[in-house]
């Protein structure tokens, strides 16, 4: 059984992916200091794959401690890193913690590869790098623009870093771009948990319905698209969470064409937001109290993926459905609201 470790195993992104590691066979260990999850996400990542994955409580930034876990953790076959702060607003109110967090954690990780010879690294990135595209589907090709937020920085920075690294030793690494990742897994026992007022759709939608949030704000009905809502691409975490395995499996195969890659993870289909509100009204039979207000400042107009390299080079497609995606989210919000009770 090889031994993966996934950092940010317990956030929204990782405890799907832990998911999909177990059942494909691989043995997982987790690092996460918990700054945005809960000690419960191991219990619903145990109850769906019914095997615990090893937990070490654990906080990246602190490089003695990450030298320390490699010590006592030999054997790792390969890193998924997750590890991260993620809000966009918040970066801008506090960029050193965005840096240091985002970018001495990748450091740290990656000196500890060199010193333990692990050579296999998937990380986290985002489409934010493409910043506003100026063709739409937007290939991997095209330019990565200035970033506009300390956390789009970190990720343009974090793959530079892994490409220099990549260039000067035998490390592989793949840089996932994720479009927007949305649902929770069918059976309701892992999924999105936002600390606070969601910044992001979906947890906003759900949590209006569920009558948490009074009501939706719709940012702006006046963008140059159908209907005059932003467009965005959203794709379903347990695709996301697939890819990957498959991300990390060509790379343990050695079937990587250049020791640094990318590849965009989308569905490559662009929806709008009242696209999507309608559809979960539809999915849910939920009646959504939402209102269209100004623009929210920083939102870009309209970004999704082609899909080609994705699905022809790594071999992943996205096969579920705007419908599972929304129909998934909505049954986690309604047990967490459950729990809350
Ligand atoms: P998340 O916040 O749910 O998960 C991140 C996890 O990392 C959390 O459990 C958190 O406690 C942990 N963590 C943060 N800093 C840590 C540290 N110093 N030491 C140990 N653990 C730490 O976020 P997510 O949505 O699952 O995102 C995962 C990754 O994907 C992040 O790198 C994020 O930037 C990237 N990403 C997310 C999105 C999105 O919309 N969710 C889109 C593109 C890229
Ligand atoms: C989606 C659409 C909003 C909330 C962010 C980050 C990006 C990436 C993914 C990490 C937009 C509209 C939203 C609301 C709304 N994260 N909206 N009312 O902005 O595409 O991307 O998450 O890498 O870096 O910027 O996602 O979910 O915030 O917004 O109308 O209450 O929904 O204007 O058009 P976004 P989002």
């Amino acid at each position: 059984m090889k031994k993966i470790l996934v950092t940010g195993g317990l956030g929204y992104i990782g405890s799907h992916t832990v998911v999909e590691l177990q059942n494909s066979g691989f043995e997982v260990v987790i690092i996460d200091n918990l700054a945005n999850s809960s000690i419960d996400v191991l219990e619903g990542i145990t109850n769906i794959t019914k095997t615990p994955p090893t937990f070490e409580r654990l906080d990246l930034r602190v490089k003695a401690d990450v030298t320390e876990f490699f010590k006592e953790h030999t054997n790792i076959a390969g890193i998924i890193h997750f590890a991260a702060s993620k809000a966009v607003g918040e970066s801008v109110e506090n960029p050193l913690l965005y840096y240091e967090n985002n970018l001495h954690t990748l450091v740290y990780l990656l000196q500890e590869c060199r010193a333990h010879n692990i050579n296999n690294f998937i990380f986290s990135s985002s489409c934010t790098v493409y910043g506003e595209p100026d063709n739409l589907p937007i290939t991997e090709d095209a330019p990565v623009k200035p970033a506009t937020s300390p956390y789009g920085n970190t990720k343009q920075i974090s793959e530079e870093i892994l490409k220099d690294t990549c260039a000067i030793s035998n490390l592989k690494s793949i840089a996932l771009r994720y479009f927007n990742p949305i649902g929770a897994h069918k059976t309701a026992e892992i999924g999105e948990l936002p600390a606070g007022v969601p910044q992001n759709l979906v947890p906003f939608i759900t949590q209006t319905a569920a009558g948490v949030r009074k009501e939706l704000s719709v940012f702006g009905d006046d963008y140059p698209t159908a209907d005059g809502s932003c467009v965005r691409d959203y794709i379903h975490v347990v695709d996301l969470a697939k890819a990957h395995v498959i991300a990390l499996q060509r790379l343990m195969d050695n079937k990587n064409e250049t020791q640094f890659e990318v590849f965009n993870l989308g569905t490559g289909r662009g929806s709008s937001v009242l696209e999507v509100v309608n559809s979960f009204e539809k999915t849910t039979g939920e009646k959504l109290n939402y209102k269209i207000v100004d623009r929210r400042p920083g939102d870009v107009i309209s970004v999704y993926a082609d899909t080609k390299k994705a699905n022809e080079v790594l071999g992943w497609k996205a096969t579920k459905t705007m419908e599972d995606a929304l129909e998934s989210a909505w049954k986690w919000e309604q047990k967490i609201r459950k729990k809350k009770e």
